[in-house]
């Protein structure tokens, strides 16, 4: 597929003047915008431009190129990178001054949605290129270097990930004990607020062989926890091993039987594609962490309609009821939309009485943002803003209580944890509770990537104190 091509401006000097360091001495920054996807994304594209060359910096000063990978969820999201870019394009000014050349590069899902438009808004940008492309990384890079800049945003038809390159070992066992994995990509689904059906495009499910091969490497490494990822995650589905149709279920029943892997998790699922065999796997998987993000955006049955959501309220707590009698220690989680248009404030209370329903261990909760392209930016009825920032705060208090409430109903119980690192402060290190909840203990407790069995002793703001038991 070809590159779409836009005219290079003149920031600082000429390409020509500038002095190109040779591969294997470049230097690349990464910043990372958004969801876990994006981390792991960011991940593979590092990847990537190891193998061209490039080693990762955590001084943007000293980077040949500036890569940031964006989210589009919220207006706010996508403005920060406007803001980093207006700083970015006068570091880009003072090394090209010092006679050194810097790309700036825009990935992610502003990228997509945007495109070109990123280019004439911040002139520093030398490319653009979107989330299904990544692979032709490299590619891209050259042609930028030699002066052109590049917006690439279409789909390719190529798997990207059979392209992407994966780390040696050396480098795995150098990174965390936990890993992210996606296996799902896309969305169908079309909620009304949504921007992810237009910058992640359609749902594509990972073949089975593939994320199997993924999950070995990792846990060959030494990684102990692996979350898989997608948009929707729990819609994906693939021919297993057996010829079968798998769902998500099945995959982590397989990948549970690969040795050293001691916990899997899952992230973010949509309450339709709660299947049977997902459900049957919280209740026969030790592996199978007792978590689960699963979000309604709002309790109010009109606004679940408006929002395209196609369940009620009902279903979503029928639902809960299920997962809770099949893994009764579970810890839910959701997201919230608050001020999606025409809610009001009976639709809202709707709301505040699913979540007493419900109970979370932890939750996220968002102001409606209206997003262009997407049927919710055009409805009448849009709440005024200190209406949705009242309503937001109302929310935030009664979620928080529920947070800080399962955490002091643990103090006292002692439970696994998975070391992951090194605490903040001397003599420290932190786990990882089951419930995703950090787990400060002593750091002669265990070596990193340790399970251990600790009591809780007392609760931090979102964090757990604990002493081996
Ligand atoms: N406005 C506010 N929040 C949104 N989300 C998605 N789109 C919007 C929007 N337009 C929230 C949803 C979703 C989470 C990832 O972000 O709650 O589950
Ligand atoms: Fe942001 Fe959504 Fe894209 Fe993730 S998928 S990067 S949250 S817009």
């Amino acid at each position: 597929m070809e590159l779409n091509t836009i005219e290079r401006d003149d920031i600082g000097a000429a390409a020509e003047d500038l002095v190109v360091p040779p591969a294997a001495t470049r230097k690349v920054f990464v910043k990372t915008y958004g969801c876990q996807m994006n981390v792991y994304d960011s991940q593979r594209m590092t990847d990537a431009l190891a193998t061209d060359g490039y080693a990762a910096t955590d001084a943007i000063g000293e980077a040949d190129l500036v890569l940031l990978n964006t989210c589009h969820i919220r207006e706010k999201a996508a403005e920060k990178v406007y803001s980093e870019l207006g700083r970015i394009r006068e570091l880009k000014a003072e090394r090209a001054k010092a006679g050194r050349e810097m790309l700036v590069g825009v990935a992610g899902c502003v990228a997509q949605a945007e495109g070109a438009e990123i280019i004439r808004r911040s002139p520093a940008v030398d490319l653009v290129i979107g989330p299904q492309t990544y692979h032709r990384l490299p590619a891209v890079l050259a042609k930028a270097r030699s002066g052109e800049k590049i917006v690439e945003t279409d789909y390719a038809v190529e798997d990207k990930f059979e392209h992407l390159p994966q780390p040696k070992r050396a480098e795995l066992i150098r990174r965390a004990v936990t890993a992210f994995l996606t296996v799902q990509e896309g969305c169908d689904k079309f909620c009304t607020f949504c921007v992810v059906p237009y910058t992640r495009g359609s749902e594509v499910s990972r073949p089975v062989a593939q994320i199997v091969a993924e999950a070995e490497r990792l846990a060959d490494a030494g990684v102990r926890e692996v979350t898989l990822l997608g948009q929707n995650v729990n819609a994906w589905h693939g021919r297993g091993e057996d010829s079968e149709e798998w769902g998500l279920g099945r995959l982590l029943f397989r990948l549970a039987e690969i040795p050293g892997l001691a916990r899997l998790r899952y992230t973010t699922s949509h309450p339709r594609d709660m299947d049977d065999e997902l459900i049957a796997a919280h209740r026969d998987l030790p592996a199978l962490m007792p978590y689960l993000h699963l979000p309604v955006q709002s309790g109010s049955d009109r606004i679940l309609k408006a929002m395209n959501r196609r369940h009620m309220a009902k279903d979503y707590l029928t639902l809960i009821d299920r997962i809770r009698a099949a893994r009764n220690d579970i810890a839910l989680s959701g997201d919230f939309i608050v001020g999606f248009p025409g809610e009001t404030e009976a639709d809202f209370e709707a709301t505040m009485q699913l979540v007493e329903d419900v109970n979370y261990a932890s939750a996220f909760s968002f102001k409606y943002s209206p997003r262009p392209g997407t049927p919710g930016a055009e409805m009448n009825d849009q709440v005024p803003e200190a209406v949705k920032d009242e309503r937001l705060q109302r929310l935030q208090a009664l979620l928080l209580k529920q947070q800080q409430h399962f955490g002091a109903s643990l103090v006292g119980k002692t439970i696994d944890t998975l070391i992951e690192k090194p605490g903040r402060q001397a003599g420290q290190k932190v786990g990882r509770s089951p419930w995703l909840q950090p787990v400060i203990v002593d750091e002669k407790a265990g070596e990193i990537g340790d399970i251990i069995r600790v009591r809780i002793t007392k609760t931090g703001y979102n964090s757990l104190f604990a002493e081996l038991a």
